[in-house]
């Protein structure tokens, strides 16, 4: 590391192989940034969110290293096709790794944050698991999806109130309709504007924001 990514900061990345994870991770590798990709396989740290061993492992290999921001991005859909489909090892799968692994990596990485410079913790949610909102554009069945990101929600909420005495601020973000292989050809918001959006909006994140669940271009969406 150069002492000029030092002073950039470093941030980790979970599910950084595709979509808004690689994205995310080249934005901060050409803003300077040390970047920590978390991929299942090859990328510069392995990581499988599904598995607590390998986010245990994580925290034991990275033990001392100052780490700025950390974003939970890796995620699954799981079936989508409503109540009738809707199956117990899917369901018990996509909770797993949309709610469960990011409180796991937040116990795990939590020194780390402590000992970085910009402390800000990143849950990569979803309107569709917004109480409010989520409903409201579409009819999708997504039962299991919309439970985890409602899930993590308030894994952000509790985190930010458990975090605050650190000094780590923990956020929620929309990262808008992406077209990504999870968002569809058919998606609303090209890739790169989505992750220029959450960068931004990471990028002036301070505790004053923690506990709060924001979209891509800024907007406040309701819990
Ligand atoms: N796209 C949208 O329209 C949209 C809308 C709202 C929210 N989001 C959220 O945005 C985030 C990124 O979504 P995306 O659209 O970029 O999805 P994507 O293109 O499907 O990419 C998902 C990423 O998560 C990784 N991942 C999945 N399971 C994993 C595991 N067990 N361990 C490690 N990595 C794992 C994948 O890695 P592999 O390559 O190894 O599979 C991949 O890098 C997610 O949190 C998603 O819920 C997306």
């Amino acid at each position: 590391m150069t002492s000029n990514t030092a002073e950039k900061g470093t941030v980790l990345v979970t599910g950084a192989s595709r979509g808004l994870g690689r994205a995310l991770a080249g934005l901060y590798a050409a803003a300077g940034c040390r970047v920590i990709a978390c991929m299942r396989q090859g990328g510069d740290v392995p990581l499988d969110v599904a598995d607590p061993a390998s986010i245990a492992a994580l925290g034991e290999r990275l033990e001392g290293e100052p780490i700025d921001i950390v974003i939970n991005n890796a995620a699954v859909r799981g079936d989508t096709g409503g109540l009738e489909s809707l199956e117990t090892d899917d369901f018990l799968e996509v909770m797993r790794i949309n709610a469960l692994a990011p409180l796991l990596l937040a116990r795990a990485l939590r020194p780390n944050l402590r000992a970085g410079g910009r402390k800000v913790l990143v849950n990569i949610s979803s309107r569709a698991g917004s109480l409010a909102e989520g409903t409201l554009d579409d009819e999708d069945g997504d039962y299991a999806y919309r439970c985890s990101k409602a899930a993590l929600n308030m894994a952000t909420v509790k985190l930010a109130q458990d975090f605050r005495r650190d000094g780590i601020a923990v956020i929620s973000l929309h990262p808008g309709w992406v077209r990504t292989d999870m968002g569809g050809e058919e998606a609303a918001v090209d890739v790169a504007e989505s992750a220029a959006g959450l960068k931004a909006l990471i990028d002036a994140t301070t505790l004053a924001e923690s506990g709060s669940f924001r979209a891509y271009d800024g907007r406040t969406v309701a819990w």
